[in-house]
């Protein structure tokens, strides 16, 4: 049997993803046109014999309530959320739940970062966890060398894939063979995270007895029952013959800042191609806007059959898109309502925002500047023939003149 946890951390961990986690966790954030989480969960399905998925987090219960029975029922697999009561680092998190993790005794477990968008290889990270006969097996990925400094960087030896050396985000240059935040493990990861806290409570210990002003460093020092997978269990197990990677040459991005999830959405859109297409705007009929690439809208949407939508949209829930409005490479949240006539490109449009007549919502499209996608936070209004470029806008405010690389308060 095998068993998957997904790290979904807390409101204190999504701050980079302001203005759009105000109200809606991260993990509930939606890339092409279904909540980040839902990526990694439609993933874990697909590995056979699998029985429960968790997702782990320091969010209120009720913020993932809904979600969590919605997709149990469509997937027809049990899907928890288990709540800490604070955070206790990626590796700690997985050991505070540890027997609930074991109730089902699985073989194998799994591990995957929310915040990480890929096509999750996971059927064949188990087959190669399997052969390689490790404790556990990452998944990794290369990137610019320019980009690694932000990521885990490992160096792997090339025949047996064993993982030979780790340090997570490096001030000088290791490796453009980054971790990608998805792991199996075998039972025995428990074993090591336990270690890690018995040493910091022994280390502890002798510094109480030792002196005062050791006491004062010892209660500076991390919580026994804090533990970060990165830092404290891959690096010092590097090389130990116990920790192996699996290379993935497909897509992957980890979406820390607003911008990048309209580059994530687009690669789930082009990914719904090939594992359901059902789920992409086809354009068909006579009644239909006109459809350009990879769209996807929601059922409950109204789209005027003038509009020209196209590729790279997402439509969320009864959003009202007005005749002759063009859509391009942008991310259109619930109820919003986008006027006739108005463009909106490199965009996304927080809930509830109106769009007025003849306006522009644009951006570059630079998805790691800081101003390279405009931003509307929700119930933004843009009142009519007024353009917005390059910029963001935070919740609540009403635009009557034109701005460009602002943001505005
Ligand atoms: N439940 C819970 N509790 N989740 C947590 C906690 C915690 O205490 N701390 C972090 N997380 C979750 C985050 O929400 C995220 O999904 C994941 O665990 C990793 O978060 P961080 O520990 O903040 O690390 P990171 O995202 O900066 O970097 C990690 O992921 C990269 C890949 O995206 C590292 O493992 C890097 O090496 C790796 O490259």
């Amino acid at each position: 049997k095998v068993v998957a946890v997904i790290m979904v951390g807390g409101p204190t961990k999504g701050t980079r993803f302001r203005p759009l986690s105000f109200n809606t966790p991260k993990p509930l954030f939606p890339l092409a046109g279904q909540p980040m989480v839902h990526h990694p969960i439609s993933a874990c399905k697909r590995i056979p014999n699998l029985v429960q998925i968790f997702l782990i987090g320091f969010y209120e219960e009720r913020e993932f309530t809904l979600y969590v029975s919605s997709i149990s029922n469509e997937l027809k697999v049990p899907v928890r959320y288990l709540r800490e009561d604070k955070p206790h680092g990626s590796a700690g998190s997985l050991y505070y739940f540890r027997n609930l993790i074991m109730e089902d005794a699985p073989s194998h477990i799994f591990l995957l970062n929310c915040d990480v968008c890929c096509n999750f290889p996971l059927t064949d990270m188990l087959e190669a966890h399997r052969r390689y006969g490790g404790m556990g097996t990452l998944l990794a990925s290369k990137v610019s060398a320019e980009s690694a400094y932000q990521f885990g960087e490992l160096v792997a030896d090339p025949i047996t894939k064993e993982l030979l050396h780790y340090t997570e985000k490096p001030e000088t240059f290791v490796s453009d063979l980054i971790n990608c935040g998805v792991y199996v493990f075998t039972p025995e990861i428990f074993n090591a995270i336990q270690d890690v806290s018995t040493h910091r409570e022994d280390r502890a210990n002798l510094r109480l007895i030792s002196s005062f002003e050791s006491l004062q460093l010892a209660t500076r020092s991390l919580p026994t029952d804090f533990v970060r997978l990165d830092q404290d269990i891959l690096s010092p197990l590097a090389g130990k013959k116990q920790l192996y990677t699996y290379e993935t040459m497909d897509f992957w991005e980890q979406i820390k800042a607003p911008g990048i999830s309209l580059k994530c959405s687009a690669l789930y859109l082009a990914q719904f191609r090939l594992t359901s297409p059902d789920l992409l705007a086809s354009g068909d009929g006579t009644k239909s806007a006109l459809i350009i690439g990879d769209v996807y809208v929601h059922p409950s949407a109204k789209v005027h059959p003038t509009a020209k939508i196209g590729p790279n949209v997402s439509i969320s829930a009864n959003v009202r898109v007005a005749a002759g409005v063009r859509l391009i490479c942008c991310i259109v949240l619930d109820d919003v309502e986008v006027k006739e006539n108005a463009v909106v490109m490199n965009a996304i449009v927080g809930w509830k925002s109106i769009i007025g007549k003849w306006s522009r919502v644009q951006a570059e499209g630079d998805y790691n500047a800081k101003l390279g996608v405009t931003i509307l936070g929700e119930a933004v209004t843009i009142e009519d023939e007024v353009v917005v470029i390059d910029s963001i806008v935070l919740p609540n405010k009403t635009l009557n003149v034109s701005v460009q690389e602002e943001i505005i308060l």
